[in-house]
């Protein structure tokens, strides 16, 4: 069988080895990799980073898209919401009721017991916070205690927003 020394041998044999890893990936390390906030040395152009959120990337004019929508086509969306909002005036369900709601004033409608999160996004409805919020509520309202996933076409959501301005009539 073995006896000591072999066996310490052994142990001397792969603690040294570790040790020379490390010294090489240190050494490496402080070879290859950048120091403190000196610049990369080949930094490559990619380009501003594009989100794909499904939508075209240049800039949109809202209030002139929203003057051609279509409130007919936006009625049967309205099965999205109507689960939690009512468009009668003063008929809060899970959701504050919604008659009158664009150009309405954010979180006013009184004994609902908002989150307090939707004031983030300005003081009245107008077409374009309705349509951001709409499209994803949680992440244009942190906090938001509306339990909805957000609608992702722009034309949806300008219709419905359209169709809602219609029944408040
Ligand atoms: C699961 C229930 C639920 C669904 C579905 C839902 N909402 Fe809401 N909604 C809420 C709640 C709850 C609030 C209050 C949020 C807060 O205070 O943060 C709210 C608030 C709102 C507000 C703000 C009203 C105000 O008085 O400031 C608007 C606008 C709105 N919802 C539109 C919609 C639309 C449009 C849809 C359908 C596309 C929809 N919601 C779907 C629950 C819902």
């Amino acid at each position: 069988m073995f006896d000591t020394m072999v066996i310490t041998k052994a142990v001397a044999g792969v603690c040294s080895a570790l040790l020379i890893f490390l010294l090489g990936m240190w050494v490496s390390e402080t070879i290859y990799l950048p120091h403190g906030e000196a610049p990369v040395a080949y930094a490559i152009d990619i380009g501003e980073a594009e989100v794909d959120d499904g939508e075209p990337a240049e800039e949109v004019d809202i209030a002139e898209l929203f003057a051609s929508a279509d409130p007919d086509a936006g009625e049967g969306l309205w099965r999205q919401c109507r689960a939690c909002h009512v468009m009668d005036e003063g008929v809060n369900g899970v959701g504050p009721y919604l008659h009158g709601v664009v150009g309405r004033e954010i979180s006013s409608v009184d004994g609902f017991n908002y989150s307090g999160a939707l004031t983030q996004l300005g003081d009245v409805w107008t077409v374009e916070a309705l349509n951001a919020f709409i499209e994803n509520p949680r992440g244009a309202a942190p906090g938001t205690t509306m339990g909805y996933n957000g609608m992702r076409g722009l034309q949806d959501r300008l219709n419905l927003i359209a169709w809602m301005e219609r029944e408040s009539q």
